[in-house]
């Protein structure tokens, strides 16, 4: 896996990079050698999250990001350029869940989940696209979905809009980008445990929910890693366009 999924000579970006997911991404591209811009809002969860994979002969940046803000998004693309140059390959993993009936959920909280999920990805994206268009590279953007952009759950309305529409966004996006060496790309998580997650999952309910997936448990972090870096990565070369469910059959099962 080591050889194959080579990041050697790659400058990658990960927003939400302060927990969960998005931390593992950039432990496993650091530990292939790209060059990672660890980005969030949390910017002590970062330090402490780059000065581990310093300390190891890695290269990492802690850099703050909020998606929602645009300006915040420049200024981290510039200071990942400063210090590595061009970015070529994004994980656009930032997102927030909120669980709550449609007919109560307040707008405000629809906006939040819209705008960090569904517009945060859409101005990093192209953000990143342009970037590497003037740049004169090649890349891959690798947009952190949902299979709850593929199927729905009860109470999760705008999570799972939000997500679904990443997934149209990602082919979108692959489309347009093709012929400039981009591809964008999703990933679909079913269950995995983290702090978006981590309440619900130490829950009785949640461990009956659980139960009930066709695989019975949630995912492990070492069961992502290849199918996140066949996306992020040359493997993955001619892989452009999909939405790809690591989820243990969750996302077709007809419950
Ligand atoms: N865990 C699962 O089972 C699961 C399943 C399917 C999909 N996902 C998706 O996977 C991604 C990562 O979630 P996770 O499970 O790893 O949850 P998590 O541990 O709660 O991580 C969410 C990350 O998003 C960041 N974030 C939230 N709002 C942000 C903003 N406005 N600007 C920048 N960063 C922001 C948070 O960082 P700061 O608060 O420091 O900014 C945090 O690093 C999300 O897109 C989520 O929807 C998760």
């Amino acid at each position: 896996m080591a050889t194959e999924f080579d990041m050697t000579g790659k400058v990658a970006m990960v927003t939400g990079a302060s927990s969960g997911l998005g931390e593992h991404f950039v432990k496993i591209l650091a530990e292939r050698g790209a060059k990672v811009v660890a980005a969030a809002r949390r910017v002590d969860r970062l330090e402490a999250l780059v000065a581990e994979i310093n300390a190891a002969g890695g290269e990492a940046i802690a850099v703050a990001l909020d998606v929602t803000n645009k300006a915040s998004i420049t200024q981290a693309f510039d200071q990942a350029e400063a210090a590595f140059g061009p970015v070529t390959v994004v994980s656009n993993n930032a997102g927030v869940a909120h669980v709550e009936s449609a007919l109560t959920m307040s707008d405000e909280k629809w906006d939040q989940i819209m705008d960090t999920n569904l517009k945060g990805a859409w101005m990093v994206a192209t953000e990143a696209g342009r970037r590497m268009i003037a740049a004169g590279v090649g890349g891959s953007i690798v947009n952190t979905a949902s299979i709850l952009g593929i199927r729905v759950a009860r109470g999760q309305t705008g999570y799972c809009a939000s997500k679904a529409a990443v997934i149209h966004m990602t082919k979108g996006l692959a489309l347009e980008l093709v012929r400039k060496h981009i591809r964008v790309n999703a990933l679909c998580p079913g269950y995995f445990a983290t702090e978006m997650t981590a309440g619900y999952f130490e829950d009785v309910s949640g461990q009956a929910f659980l139960k009930a997936t066709p695989a019975q448990r949630a995912g492990t972090m070492d069961e992502i890693t290849a199918p996140f870096l066949l996306l992020a990565s040359d493997a993955g070369a001619f892989v452009n366009g999909v939405a790809l469910p690591v989820d243990g059959a969750h996302s077709i099962a007809n419950f």
